[in-house]
């Protein structure tokens, strides 16, 4: 018998952005906007954008998958189950994780998609350390995939300028060091809906001639709630995690936080007591890739990490959906 029960450990991290650089500039002459003001309110510089027909997010999870397989001399088949967090689905259904599952050849695993918008990947990771708790697992990726550019609107400027296209994914695995997730904390407000969504496609509002002229397919935001909102809740959530435990700012080496503006970000990390050389911060170079910003982190900070370093990661988004998660560094 293991002396430690099992916990649910990352042990790879995979990326991709795609290659076309869309910088403010770009912007200035799409809608009105300009470079001083995206990067003074938001923190970004520029995004990538997956062009080109028939590409979709499954396209980008797939790529972040593959590199995973490749780092780990991994055989396709030995997955035993994909998640993946999205809130732009190549189709409403089947779900991205069965279409990732089929691309990078895993027949032996079964899969999901996980909406929870930009907490997306945090409610994901959740549920795959239960999986790998329970004992019946051992091999459980988790994807956060978005091509944003697909549900923008290139002349609302409120939203425009903010996301991005890119993917990232984790293996996990369990471990028997205690390393690993340690807790979560996860929280959804159905209430905030109104404040962050997309109009129409759902059976609400099904596609129709009259939704598509109205531009009720793009995301819709009303920011400045959602801003108020998102500073309190990451920030919240976070500092609940750490209080839970009885962890102070001096005890975590990473806060790896959802992407979506430096001054939320700031503002968690303050409240937290964690000083900014410890946060991951790639906004300026990707934007909010909603479901993708965390493992992006993760992946772009994998070389500085060391066994046994204390991480949070935490997340707020549509739904409203937040949460934060304490997870011991695994290798
Ligand atoms: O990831 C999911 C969760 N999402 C978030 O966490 C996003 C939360 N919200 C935000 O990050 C911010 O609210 C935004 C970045 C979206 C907006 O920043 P803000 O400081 O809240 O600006 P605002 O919406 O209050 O707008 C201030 C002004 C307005 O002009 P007036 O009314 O003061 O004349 C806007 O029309 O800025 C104007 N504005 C812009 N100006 C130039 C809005 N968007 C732009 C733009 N370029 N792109």
């Amino acid at each position: 018998m293991n002396a430690k029960p099992i916990t649910a450990a990352i042990t790879a991290v995979g990326g991709y952005v795609p290659d076309y650089v869309l910088t403010n500039f770009e912007l200035e002459k799409m809608v009105d906007t300009n470079d001083e003001w995206i990067r003074t309110r938001t923190g970004i510089s520029e995004r990538r954008i997956l062009k080109g027909e028939g590409l979709a997010s499954s396209d980008l999870g797939t790529e972040a998958v593959k590199e995973i397989l490749r780092k780990k001399g991994l055989d396709p088949l030995e997955i035993e189950c994909i998640i993946c967090a999205t809130v732009t689905p190549d189709m409403v259904f089947p779900a991205t994780a069965n279409i990732i599952a089929d691309k990078v050849g895993a027949t032996n695993a079964w899969g999901f998609d996980m909406e929870a918008a930009c907490s997306g990947f945090l409610f994901a990771l959740s549920t795959a350390a239960m999986f790998i708790e329970s004992g019946r697992y051992k091999k459980v990726l988790v994807v956060g995939a978005e091509k944003m550019s697909a549900i923008m609107d290139y002349t609302d400027r409120n939203t425009c300028v903010l996301f991005g296209d890119g993917a990232g994914a984790v293996l996990v695995e369990p471990n028997h060091e205690g390393l690993g997730m340690i807790d979560s904390i996860m929280k959804s407000d159905g209430a905030g809906r109104h404040y962050l969504h997309m109009k129409a496609g759902g059976s609400l509002k099904p596609a129709s001639v009259e939704t598509v002229l109205a531009r009720e397919h793009f995301a819709y935001q009303e920011g400045q709630s959602v801003f108020k909102f998102a500073v309190r809740g990451m920030a919240d959530v976070s500092a609940e995690l750490l209080e839970k435990h009885g962890l102070t700012g001096n005890d975590i080496d990473w806060l790896v936080p959802h992407q979506a503006n430096l001054r939320i970000i700031d503002a968690t990390a303050n409240r937290m007591g964690i000083g900014k050389e410890k946060v991951m911060i790639n906004i300026e170079k990707y934007g909010n890739t909603t479901a993708a910003t965390i493992p992006l982190c993760l992946w772009d900070w994998e070389q500085r990490l060391k066994k046994g370093d204390n991480l949070i990661l935490a997340a707020f988004g549509g739904g409203f959906t937040w949460g934060a998660t304490w997870l011991k560094w695994a290798y």
